[in-house]
């Protein structure tokens, strides 16, 4: 996984590195939510930084960390006042409840589906209260892997999320999908989920 992103974090960048080329739906959830977190914010797998800068340019305290260090110094060479890190999903390197805000905007694409609820409960400690997490990820009728553009990667039935997100201790509010022109049958999915 670091391997392939390593080799193709310039074109990621140059491909989807802007939050100006995201569905503007998306920058709207993301930007309303960040403004409401209220206190640091972590951009969980921040790939090339952009959703992490829009959400600095919106006045928040936050950080991106994400395992590809070629993301890293592409992300602080392009937004230089905003802090970056590598760290792991399930290392986040964050101190216990530090953070009012977690996005994990289309990175637990990547696990294995057996170790995405150890991931879950590494963001949930590291969330204070009642704050909440934000997942973007691919949604399916069924699990399934498929032949992502970098790696293999996860689509998920919403319902089957949900519950794999509730019982690492979250309650989700909001769940929602937006079509796919390219893959009708992988769809946009954005969960909203209360640390409880
Ligand atoms: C599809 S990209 C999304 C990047 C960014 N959030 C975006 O919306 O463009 C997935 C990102 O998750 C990161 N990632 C995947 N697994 C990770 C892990 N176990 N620890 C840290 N980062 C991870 C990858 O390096 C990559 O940057």
């Amino acid at each position: 996984m670091r391997t392939a992103y390593s080799a193709r974090a310039d074109e990621y960048t140059t491909l989807l590195g802007s939050t100006g080329a995201m569905d503007p739906a998306d920058r709207r959830f993301i930007s309303t939510w960040a403004a409401r977190c209220g206190g640091p914010i972590v951009d969980a797998g921040c790939g090339p930084g952009h959703w992490t800068n829009l959400m600095a340019e919106l006045g928040a305290d936050v950080e991106g960390v994400d395992l590809v260090p070629e993301f890293i110094e592409l992300a602080k060479n392009r937004f230089p006042t905003v802090a970056y890190r590598v760290a792991l999903l399930d290392d986040l390197g964050v101190p216990d409840h530090a953070a009012a805000g977690i996005l994990a905007w289309y990175s637990l694409i990547h696990l294995e589906p057996g170790r995405v609820s150890t991931v879950l409960r590494e963001l949930r400690r590291c969330l204070r209260g009642d704050r909440t997490l934000v997942v973007g990820f691919f949604a399916s009728e069924r699990l399934e892997p498929f032949p992502h553009a970098v790696t293999t990667a996860y689509s998920w039935p919403v319902g089957q999320l949900k519950r794999l997100v509730e019982n690492a201790g979250f309650v989700v509010e909001d769940a929602h999908v937006r079509p796919n022109l390219d893959r009708p049958d992988r769809q946009h999915g954005t969960m909203l989920a209360r640390r409880v």
